[in-house]
C-alpha cells in the first residue's frame, strides 16, 4: 500500500444558510437567492478540489460538541433528517452519507496513542451533525465520497485556549498520521466561520440582502488580518496570534477546527487561495483552500 497524502485543505463555513440558498432537493425550505459571493466562491473551491480527487474527505465540526474525548463516526451510512436548532425554517436537510470507517478507526487509534481520549460513535440512528452535513455538502453537493466525520471536544472551552490549541494540534498531527498509514487520498474540511458575532433579529425575507453586512469593524479587521496571513503562508502566525483572534473577534475557531486543519495540513507556509468573504448574519466567513498543487502552478507561473 503507498503511502497517504492530504490533497488539500479548505475552510468550509457552515452557515445554513448557504446551503438554504442553493435549494437543493435535499432541503425543504425554498429560497429565492441570497449570499451569492460565498455560494459563488464555494463553487469554484469545489471544482479546484474534486478535481484532485479524492477518496476521502474528513470533517472536524463545532456543532459535534463532546465533553469526553474526540468522537468520529464509526458506521458505513448514516441518513436522517438534520434540522438546525437555530433556523428551523432554513435548514430541513435529508441526509445520506457513506462513513470511511476503516480511516475513521485508523484516526481514532493514532489519537489514542497519542494520548488523546477517542472513541466511535457505532450508533446507526445517530443524528449527523448540521455543521457536518453542510461543509460536505457545499463541497460535495453529489455526497458520492465517503466522509470522515469529528467531534468538537470543547478543550478550549473547559481548559483554555492554550490547551485547546495543544490538544487540538495533537489531534492534526494524529489526523495526518492515520491517513498517511491507511494510503488514502484525502481532502480535509474545517466547518468553522471565522468572526462570529450574529444579529439577534432576523429579517421578515432571510434572504434579503439589503440587511447583510458587517457587524462589527473590529471584527471584521481580524477577519482580514486573518485572511491577509493565509494569502502570505503565514499559518505559523495564525496559530501563534489564534487565542486573540479567538477571544476578540468571538470566533467559531474556538471549537477547533481550524487549529486542527492547519496540523494536518503540517502547517502550510505557502499561499492559500481565498475564494470568497461575505457575512452570515454579520458572521464573517470565509472560504479558503490550501492546495500546493495549485500553489506550484501559481509559482510557475510568476
Ligand atoms: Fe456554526
Amino acid at each position: 500500500m503507498s503511502k497517504g497524502s492530504i490533497l488539500a485543505g479548505v475552510l468550509a463555513p457552515h452557515p445554513p444558510h448557504l446551503v438554504y440558498a442553493e435549494n437543493p432537493p435535499q432541503n425543504e425550505p425554498r429560497a429565492e437567492c441570497g449570499w451569492e459571493v460565498l455560494r459563488w466562491g464555494y463553487e469554484r473551491c469545489r471544482r479546484s478540489v474534486l478535481a484532485l480527487d479524492p477518496e476521502v474527505l474528513i470533517v472536524h465540526s463545532p456543532h459535534w460538541k463532546t465533553v469526553q474525548g474526540h468522537h468520529l463516526l464509526g458506521v458505513d451510512h448514516f441518513e436522517g433528517l438534520s434540522v438546525d436548532p437555530i433556523f428551523p425554517h432554513l435548514f430541513r436537510y435529508h441526509y445520506e452519507l457513506d462513513v470511511d470507517v476503516e480511516l475513521a478507526e485508523a484516526i481514532a487509534e493514532a489519537a489514542h496513542e497519542a494520548r488523546l481520549v477517542s472513541k466511535l460513535m457505532r450508533n446507526p440512528d445517530f443524528r449527523v451533525d448540521y455543521g457536518t452535513i453542510a461543509a460536505c455538502h457545499l463541497i460535495n453537493p453529489a455526497w458520492d465520497i465517503p466522509i470522515v466525520a469529528i467531534s468538537s471536544n470543547r478543550a478550549h472551552f473547559d481548559f483554555g485556549n492554550d490547551a485547546g490549541q495543544e490538544e487540538m494540534l495533537r489531534l492534526g498531527e494524529a489526523t495526518l498520521r492515520a491517513v498517511e498509514s491507511t494510503g488514502r487520498r484525502a481532502v480535509v474540511l474545517a466547518s468553522c466561520s471565522l468572526s462570529h458575532r450574529h444579529f439577534t433579529v432576523e429579517p421578515e425575507i432571510p434572504e434579503d440582502m439589503s440587511h447583510e453586512h458587517v457587524y462589527h469593524h473590529g471584527q471584521y479587521l481580524w477577519d482580514m488580518h486573518l485572511l491577509e496571513l493565509f494569502r502570505r503562508g503565514k499559518s505559523a502566525q495564525v496559530l501563534d496570534e489564534m487565542s486573540d483572534f479567538i477571544e476578540q473577534a468571538t470566533s467559531e475557531a474556538k471549537d477547533g477546527s481550524l487549529t486542527w486543519m492547519l496540523a494536518v495540513l503540517g502547517i502550510p507556509d505557502y499561499p492559500a487561495e481565498v475564494h470568497a468573504y461575505g457575512n452570515v448574519i454579520g458572521t464573517g466567513n470565509a472560504v479558503v483552500e490550501w492546495n500546493p498543487v495549485l500553489h506550484s502552478h501559481e509559482a510557475e507561473e510568476s
